[in-house]
């Protein structure tokens, strides 16, 4: 394996399922083992250690895993706490949950356990894609073994009783939001909720609730047995960590690779996704983390490394890490405009300026595709995307209007172009002149 990571510093050791997932398998290769320990000293310190190593919420936002556990109330009261974990993952392009909850479920097991003895949780759901069938048998055979071997559940081996189980959410990407999947695990449409509360103050059934991503939690463990320092030792300050990375679409070899924060994104796809289609000249576009982000023409991606800050510096964002390449063969337009369609078909239609803008936007970017565009629609489709960006309850109409800005920001000349030369094909078509004058 070429890169930078070291074999040896590899957390996800089973990631392609060379070997047995199972929990004789996960314990030879290091999981559950000093997880007493772990539980053993106090919630405080677990939070500590996870905010020294720096690490950040790998379902998207980045938003620091320590300090959020540290919104939890200290006391246990008559209210219970629960831990969410987000298995949900159905961002575009974005695969790279589904190796761990296939391949090495013991180690979310284990790190949930862990991340609810931080939070004084006994309760903890994985809300798992409805589309992750084959991944939530793995999943839940391995609950069973880890509940037969009194390593989860009550008078469990770790002294910090924990109950773990699976939900299947039923195949809307809009439970992915938090406050969405916090509303389907109960049973209701999921549709997110408006924040505040947030879910530390009330979450699932009204009770303080962390919701983490499935990453998250699985890398926790291996931070308390390694040391903070061992993880915070990689990556630039700030975006610390080992992180699951993967690419799509036209590169050589498409995978999930695990890698140091900060790689170079040409090192990353040349390395370890075999390069892109037709040599690194032929590129034209990446979107770095899943779909919900700002594209980042060839110039960029030469340089740009794969980290929070560095690419919210380039006004795009880590995501996922899962990168959607783009050669220069691909019709980049219609790329973004199947974007916008997805994105007008996931709206839950709460708030108007996602349910109208997002069908809106769709339209004119099938205008742009095809060139029949009013070049008057450019700024149009801009203004519409800047009123939805900002102005919804969740993420989701952000999520839609920022692929579209990416494109107009690095592309617009060549839309602009193809705009005239429909017009100009029109004006030669024999009765263009009667259709201009209807
Ligand atoms: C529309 C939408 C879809 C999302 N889908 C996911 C998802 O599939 N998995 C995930 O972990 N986070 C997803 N998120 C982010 C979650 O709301 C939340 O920030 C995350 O689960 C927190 O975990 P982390 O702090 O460990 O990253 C989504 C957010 C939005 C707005
Ligand atoms: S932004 Fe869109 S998906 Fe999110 S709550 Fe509003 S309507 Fe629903």
């Amino acid at each position: 394996m070429v890169g930078i990571l070291q074999d040896k510093d590899r957390i996800f050791t089973n990631l392609y399922g060379f070997h047995d997932w199972r929990l004789e398998g996960a314990r030879a290769r290091g999981v559950w083992n000093g997880v007493a320990e772990m539980t053993g000293i106090s919630p405080e310190w677990v939070c500590d250690q996870i905010k020294a190593s720096g690490l950040r919420g790998r379902g998207g936002a980045g938003f620091a895993t320590g300090l959020k556990w540290t919104f939890m109330p200290k006391q246990e009261s008559e209210r219970p706490h629960y831990l969410v974990v987000n298995a949900d993952e159905s961002e575009p392009g974005t695969c790279k949950d589904r190796e761990i909850l296939r391949f090495d479920p013991h180690r979310l097991i284990e790190g949930c356990l862990v991340a609810s003895y931080a939070i004084r949780a006994h309760d903890c759901f994985i809300y798992i894609r409805g589309e992750y069938v084959r991944e939530r048998e793995h999943l839940e055979a391995a609950l069973t073994e880890a509940r037969e071997a009194r390593l989860i559940g009550a008078g469990n081996i770790h002294g910090w009783d924990c109950d773990i189980r699976v939900t299947h959410g039923g195949g809307a990407y809009i439970c992915g939001d938090e406050m969405a999947l916090l509303e389907s695990l109960e049973g209701k449409k999921g549709q997110p909720r408006l924040k505040p509360p947030f879910p530390a103050g009330s979450g699932v059934y009204g009770c303080p609730t962390t919701v983490n991503n499935v990453e998250s939690i699985a890398v926790a463990p291996e931070i308390l047995r390694r040391g903070a320092e061992w993880f915070a030792s990689f990556g630039r300050p700030k975006n610390t960590g080992t992180k699951l990375m993967s690419a799509s679409g036209h590169v050589n070899r498409p995978c999930v690779v695990e890698e140091v924060m900060s790689i170079p994104m040409r090192q990353l796809i040349d390395e370890h996704f075999g390069g892109v289609r037709g040599g690194w000249g032929n590129l034209k576009a990446v979107i770095p983390g899943g779909s919900s982000v700002r594209l980042i023409p060839a110039e960029e991606a030469e340089v740009a490394l794969m980290d929070f800050d560095d690419l919210a510096a380039r006004k795009s964002g880590l995501g996922t890490a899962a990168m959607i390449v783009m050669d220069k063969d691909c019709d980049i337009v219609a790329a973004i405009a199947r974007l916008s369609y997805f994105y007008k078909h996931e709206s839950c239609g709460q708030c108007t300026p996602c349910r109208e803008g997002t069908g809106w936007m769709w339209r004119i970017m099938e205008r742009m595709v095809t060139g029949e565009a009013d070049p008057k629609e450019i700024d149009m489709l801009l203004d519409v995307a800047s009123q939805v960006e900002g102005h919804t309850i969740c993420g989701l109409g952000d999520a839609a209007a920022w692929p579209i800005q990416g494109l107009f920001r690095h592309f617009r000349p060549e839309i602009e172009a193809r705009i005239a030369n429909y017009r100009a094909r029109r004006a030669n078509t024999p009765g263009a002149s009667l259709i201009a004058a209807e």
